[in-house]
């Protein structure tokens, strides 16, 4: 079920059609706050009342034409500067073939400069980070080569790495040596098992090795900062048990979640003194990140299929 949802997730009849039944709307409204940037700033704005920091991310992905990723810079532009006006504790989380990469990589690079310059001067004590999402494989070493470039220039760009890569270890070795910010994740896309691992429980093996790399004495000294991003409790445990181990305090901990999604489980963790960062996504381009949430957890195809029968 999880491949064919990221097939769908990639087939753009599907991506025509579906948005326009009713039943799919209402499903997405459960992990959207809405489809402009106003629902997710006040979204942004609820959360930090319970302690909660977020990331604003703005749905689209394989852009086109440059006049797109150029209005994309330009909204991102216009949510960094209320962002700013607000206080909020919110950084922006992007990706680059929203930002062109697809068109030429020295263009995205510009285009997240202009992003990584505006946060920088924007930035507020708990903010001003520019995430790069990590995106289907052939995108990684481009993706990796921009975050190198662009933080020899601005230290607050941070980017993802996915734990089902075989790859991953060296990737994070380097990011490592680089003092970067990162943020691990599983991966949510659909990759061939000669480049990652086809069963679940040796991704979460590799995640929880990973995590140790990035929360490590030498990571630390180095300057990581690493945003663990799983909504797996079991992993989220584990990592806890193992840093109160280390003798890391708990407000160095930083787990990062999707909107909408352990709900509770968020309000726990800030109750007991770790960080907690949740991604709110916004926009109207919202039909393949859907299917890549469906193929994460069968039980949101049951609750698409109830908004269904419930008309
Ligand atoms: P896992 O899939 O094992 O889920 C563990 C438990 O969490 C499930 O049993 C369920 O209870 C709950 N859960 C997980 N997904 C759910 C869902 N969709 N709906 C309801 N419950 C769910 N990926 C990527 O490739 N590139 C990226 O840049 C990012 N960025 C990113 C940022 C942040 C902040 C998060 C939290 C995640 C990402 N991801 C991502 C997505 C990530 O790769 C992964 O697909 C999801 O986080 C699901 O994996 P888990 O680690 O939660 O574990």
């Amino acid at each position: 079920m999880r491949t064919a949802f990221l097939k769908a997730s990639e087939n753009s009849w599907l991506r025509e059609r579906a948005p326009k039944h009713r039943f799919v709307r209402r499903s997405v409204a459960r992990f959207l706050p809405g489809e402009n940037a106003n629902d997710a700033l006040a979204a942004a704005r609820r959360l930090a009342g319970s302690g909660i920091s977020t990331l604003l991310s703005q749905l689209g992905e394989n852009i086109e034409l440059r006049s797109e990723a150029e209005a994309v810079v330009s909204q991102y532009r216009d949510v960094l500067a209320r962002i700013h006006s607000a206080s909020l504790p919110c950084d922006l989380s992007v990706k680059l073939t929203q930002l062109g990469l697809d068109l030429d990589s020295e263009f995205c690079f510009a285009n997240l400069a202009q992003l990584a310059e505006a946060a920088l001067s924007a930035s507020t004590p708990r903010g001003g980070t520019i995430w790069i999402d990590m995106e289907h494989s052939p995108y990684v070493d481009a993706t990796l080569e921009i975050h190198r470039g662009a933080r020899a220039k601005f230290p607050n760009v941070a980017v993802c790495v996915q734990a089902y890569l075989y790859r991953t270890e060296k990737d994070v070795e380097s990011l490592i040596a680089q003092g970067a910010t990162v943020r691990l994740v599983k991966g949510a896309y659909d990759e061939p098992s000669e480049i990652a691992f086809p069963k679940k429980s040796d991704v979460d093996e590799n995640y929880f090795r990973l995590a140790q790399m990035l929360l490590s004495a030498e990571a630390r000294k180095s300057g990581v900062r690493a945003a663990i991003a799983t909504h797996d409790g079991k992993l989220i445990a584990r990592i806890a048990d193992w840093a109160a181990a280390e003798g890391i305090p708990k407000d160095q901990l930083e787990f990062d979640m999707l909107y909408g999604i352990q709900r509770a489980e968020q309000l726990r963790l800030v109750r007991e003194g770790y960080r907690c960062r949740v991604l709110v996504s916004y926009g109207s381009y919202w039909f393949p990140w859907f299917m890549r949430r469906l193929a994460e957890r069968p039980a949101n195809v049951l609750f698409l299929a109830r908004n269904l029968w419930g008309g």
